[in-house]
């Protein structure tokens, strides 16, 4: 079966990094527009560069759980693309070969001045040189508000073609990703949400299992392998 899986936050919770939107949420000690836009990027970037570093380090010393595990087990089975919301690795880490990072990665650097993309370092700074150009310009490969999400083209086709699209751990607030599963539903596609708690976009999904991340998706996946 042909399957565009979303993933978002909630999916890497219980390997301890935290979402976005919880009372413990990330943004807490940070105004978003001051670590997640490129305004505040220019503002502050020694500041914008620590939150990423200690992300980036939070992310490395983290494990994929069994949900990300039964993921990768899925692939095995059926025709998936996967895509995610999360700036973590522990998808690829669990096996998932092609995942697609709509928001960017940890691991990667990016030249704000010549576009050039590298493997990031643990830890980045505002000093830090352009390995193409040479320009002291260099950023998280993170999609701050107000940019665009990578890779939009291939996700709109996969979702067109699906016969099942399934959104884990993602709260529906933040577009386009939270747009899917309407996009997916009107080509025809079933639509299952896989949460802790009810999406913003829940009235969206054909079908909802509501639990833990680690549980729902093994017993999920194990259905249809
Ligand atoms: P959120 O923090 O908005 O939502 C996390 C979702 O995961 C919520 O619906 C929770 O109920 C659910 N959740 C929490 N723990 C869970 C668990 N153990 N098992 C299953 N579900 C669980 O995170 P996202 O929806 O991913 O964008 O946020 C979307 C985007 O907002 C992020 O990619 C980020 C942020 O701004 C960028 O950085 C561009």
């Amino acid at each position: 079966m042909r399957i565009t899986i979303l993933t978002g936050a909630g999916i890497s919770a219980e390997s301890g990094l935290a979402t976005f939107r919880a009372s413990d949420g990330l943004w807490e000690n940070h105004r978003i527009e001051d670590v997640a836009t490129s305004e505040g990027f220019t503002k502050d970037p020694t500041l914008v560069h620590a939150f990423y570093n200690m992300r980036r380090k939070a992310a490395l010393d983290a494990v994929p759980n069994a949900a990300h595990l039964a993921l990768m087990r899925l692939e095995g089975h059926h025709d998936v693309t996967l895509v995610t919301q999360n700036v973590d690795d522990l998808h690829e880490r669990a096996g998932s070969r092609d995942v697609i990072h709509m928001h960017g990665a940890l691991n990667r650097a990016l030249c704000a001045a010549c576009g050039h993309d590298w493997p990031a370092p643990i830890v980045m700074t505002p000093e830090d040189l352009c390995p193409a150009c040479r320009q002291p310009t260099t950023r998280p490969d993170i999609v701050w508000f107000g940019e665009m999400p990578y890779h939009l083209e291939r996700i709109w086709q996969a979702l067109e073609e699906s016969e099942l699209f399934v959104a884990i751990g993602t709260s529906g607030n933040v577009y386009p990703a939270a747009g899917f599963a309407q996009h997916a539903g009107r080509r025809g596609a079933t639509c299952l949400e896989l949460n802790l708690d009810s999406s913003m976009n829940a009235d969206d999904f054909d079908r909802q299992i509501l639990g833990p991340a680690s549980e729902t998706v093994p017993r999920w996946v194990g259905d249809l392998c």
